[in-house]
């Protein structure tokens, strides 16, 4: 009897050893879930601790003992970002990591075309299933509160329906690549100078109506498999370890089943990481590996110190394993998934179509005075290009977005190409801004340095106008420090560099102007009814120049709308106007806190309500054709709470030429218990018409469109009453409105 049992218990012992040591065998074809309990189970406390934290700048580790590879991850929404070396900002310097460079994502936002969307995530999500990430550090959908904010250019605008429905393509597409998108700041990280020491105020209703829309559409529709915590802190407590953000709304409302990552030392506290939802702990500021400390990464809040308070009974494993279930699932969803056989593309022919499709269809022509636009390349014969975001490359510096591309098409090149040898073009600079070449350790390979003094330089310019067919002015802002930059934000609205005195000067001499603005934010525009035309043209990215020339010229009919407000002043807007940035610091000038005393009214909620005029309307954008929007109708006048109306409306091209019109839908209710914007964006629709080509387009909306947020029932309400729905092509021309009930 004793030796039956006792080689039972042996072969019980030598199957749990082999259990414990077997690697995960990827031909498994359990469902995710057991695979996740089974690795779960067959881990050590040790290796348990290893795979929530950063092994270096980019990286986690794995488990190797049972075949679980280490995951890596990169910047950036844009583009992936060049390898860096294991624990140092520097480049690697490798040679096969050069990429392309899609549009920034306010562009991106700009085209209202959520196919765009879709096509940008699946051509990033190829770049980097090629370059062997596993989770892209974006897209970003912080809202675009003030014009000042240094990283507007790599989020979606001013309105949370617009950046809700232009976020979830983007990572689903990615994401059916294999690589996990990781939506980012979350929350409320809606300008940078202080970014670290922000403690927001904001109340409940703009929480709900304004900040986190985007990110609940990306976690719920677009099931973003990865959220990153952002820097700032909320309710006094930090984002990456923050109980209401993390627990009660991301992980018990939104029922978010993905890894929460923080921000790259964004990480403060071991308890209220371990017990307010932080899952991946990355670039913590320790000294890192390069400062001879042994393992630094071992320092992490979320290593050693943990560990040790597991090992003193202060915590069981309960939290570490739902971090590690979620870390797992995420191994499942990318580096453990072997059923993409694809293994992507780097720098194809097919992204660099992408790029430029995206770019052309998020140009914005703001005005076009005398239809000067499109330039018509058989008749010009001279034209004068000036300024240096002509030339500049935009693709380097910026933050973390920065990145090493194979190419960037330089406006200038792109109007030289597409003019071709008939037409004379010159160069002049116009103005000197950022000469320098180098962000992070990549090159531009550009010397901008020019010395000449300014009055010389706009000598030049107006000299070289004045005989000129056409001018363009390339302007804007740039990816340095205090301009669209990470880190900090601009100190003032107006064009840096004194470009407004040189394209006024220009001015003078010659009526056929067009100024091109380069950048993610608004800007001051005083001499706006002294140029004909003016076009917004973004950080457009590889194909830059490609796409403005083709805009430029008329080869593509420009169909993007603002997806923020164009103010004119920093007085417009709500924040500023109320004094309500950057916020006031407390006496231990260690926490600035920043109240959102303009709430819901952001954008054009505020301009509205003030009765102010904006220089350009949200959702504002001409084209080279003309269309016709017909009466709008409603599918029914009175609608019970499950009720959906369907909204139509006849759009006609009645121009000479194709085009695309993008019919918006806005929502005002008539009487409410709450104050309420007199309208808000809640459809959309981009219509593609042949000249005389006429569709109809249908919106579909429910009771959710005309509901708000009850800051006492802490839910979504849809009040009975009246509502209006209101049909237009811009939030300032509205063509034509219909009357519903809600019963
Ligand atoms: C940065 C940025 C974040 C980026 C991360 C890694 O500080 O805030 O967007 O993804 O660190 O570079």
């Amino acid at each position: 009897m004793k030796k039956v049992l006792f080689s039972i218990l042996l072969a019980a012992f030598v199957l749990t050893l082999a259990a414990q040591t077997l690697p995960i065998y990827l031909d498994d074809t359990r469902p995710v879930e057991q695979r996740i309990e089974d690795a779960l189970s067959r881990m050590t406390l040790e290796e348990k601790i290893a795979v929530i934290h950063a092994q270096s700048k980019f990286s986690s580790a794995g488990v190797k003992r049972l075949g679980l590879p280490d995951f890596w991850t990169d910047d950036g929404p844009h583009g992936v970002r060049p390898d860096v070396f294991w624990d140092e900002w520097e480049q690697a310097g490798q040679t096969n990591d050069s990429c392309v460079a899609f549009p920034a994502l306010t562009c991106l936002a700009a085209t209202w075309n959520p196919e765009m969307s879709y096509i940008y995530g699946k051509n990033l999500g190829e770049e980097a299933r090629y370059r062997g990430k596993h989770m892209i550090l974006g897209p970003g959908v912080n809202i675009y509160r003030t014009p000042l904010n240094g990283r507007n250019f790599e989020y979606m605008g001013e309105d949370p329906y617009l950046a809700s429905r232009m976020v979830v393509p983007y990572i689903q597409a990615m994401q059916n690549e294999g690589v996990a998108a990781c939506v980012k700041h979350y929350a409320l990280n809606n300008d940078e100078e202080y970014r670290h020491q922000v403690n927001v105020i904001v109340s409940d209703r703009a929480l709900h109506e304004i900040y986190l829309p985007a990110f609940k559409a990306a976690v719920v529709e677009g099931k973003a498999w990865a959220i990153m915590g952002g820097y700032n802190l909320y309710k006094n407590q930090h984002n990456c370890h923050n109980k209401i953000l993390l627990n009660n709304i991301l992980k018990k409302d939104w029922a978010f089943d993905g890894v929460v990552v923080s921000d790259w030392g964004g990480t403060h506290d071991t308890e209220e990481a371990i017990t307010n939802g932080l899952d991946m702990e990355f670039g913590t500021w320790t000294n890192g590996l390069t400062m001879g400390t042994s393992n630094a990464y071992d320092n992490y809040y979320l290593a050693m110190p943990y560990k040790k308070l597991i090992k003193e009974g202060k915590y069981t494993t309960k939290e570490l394993d739902e971090k590690v279930r979620r870390v797992l699932r995420l191994y499942y969803r990318t580096s453990m998934d072997f059923s993409h056989k694809n293994h992507g593309f780097l720098c194809s022919e097919a992204h660099y179509e992408a790029a430029r499709r995206i770019a052309e269809e998020g140009i914005v022509l703001l005005q076009n005075t005398g239809n000067l636009l499109p330039i018509d390349r058989n008749k010009v014969k001279r034209v004068v290009v000036v300024g240096e975001n002509a030339i500049k490359m935009m693709t380097v510096g910026g933050g973390s977005s920065s990145l090493k591309v194979q190419r960037e098409v330089s406006p200038l090149e792109g109007i030289r190409t597409i003019l071709g040898e008939k037409v004379q073009v010159e160069y002049v600079r116009g103005y000197v801004g950022d000469v320098t070449g180098e962000y992070n350790g990549v090159s531009t390979g550009q010397n901008l340095v020019d010395e000449r003094k300014p009055e010389m330089l706009t000598a030049e310019a107006v000299e070289k106008a004045r005989t000129a067919d056409y001018v363009i002015f390339f302007g804007g802002l740039n990816k340095s420090d205090y301009q669209d930059c990470e880190g900090h934000d601009r100190k003032y609205y107006e064009l840096p560099y004194d470009q407004d005195r040189v394209l006024e000067a220009i001015a003078k001499v010659n009526k056929n102007v067009v100024y091109v603005n380069i950048s993610g934010n608004g800007v001051a525009m005083p001499w706006k009814d002294k140029v004909a035309a003016i076009v917004q043209g973004w950080f457009l990215g590889s194909e830059a120049g490609h796409a403005l020339a083709s805009v430029l010229v008329g080869d593509a009919n420009p169909s993007g709308k603002l997806p923020f407000t164009w103010y004119a002043g920093l007085k417009d807007v709500g924040a500023h106007a109320l004094d309500a940035y950057p916020g006031v610091w407390r006496d231990n000038e260690k926490i600035i806190d920043e109240e959102y005393k303009e709430g819901i009214y952001v954008g054009y909620r505020w301009t509205e309500k003030n009765k102010i005029r904006p220089l350009f309307a949200f959702g504002h954008g001409l084209s080279y054709t003309t269309f016709k929007l017909g009466k709008v109708i409603a599918d029914r006048t009175e609608i019970s709470a499950s009720d959906n109306i369907t909204v139509s409306v006849d759009v006609t091209n009645v121009g000479s030429r194709a085009g695309a019109e993008v019919i918006q839908l806005y929502v005002s209710d008539k009487k409410a218990s709450v104050d309420r914007p007199l309208k808000e964006l809640k459809g959309f629709k981009k219509v593609f018409l042949q000249p005389g080509e006429t569709k109809t387009v249908s919106i579909v909306i429910d009771k959710d469109a005309l509901s708000f947020y009850d800051e006492v029932a802490k839910a979504w309400k849809a009040e009975a009453g009246d509502f209006e729905l209101l049909v237009g092509n811009s939030s300032d021309n509205i063509t034509s409105r219909v009357k519903v009930t809600l019963k």
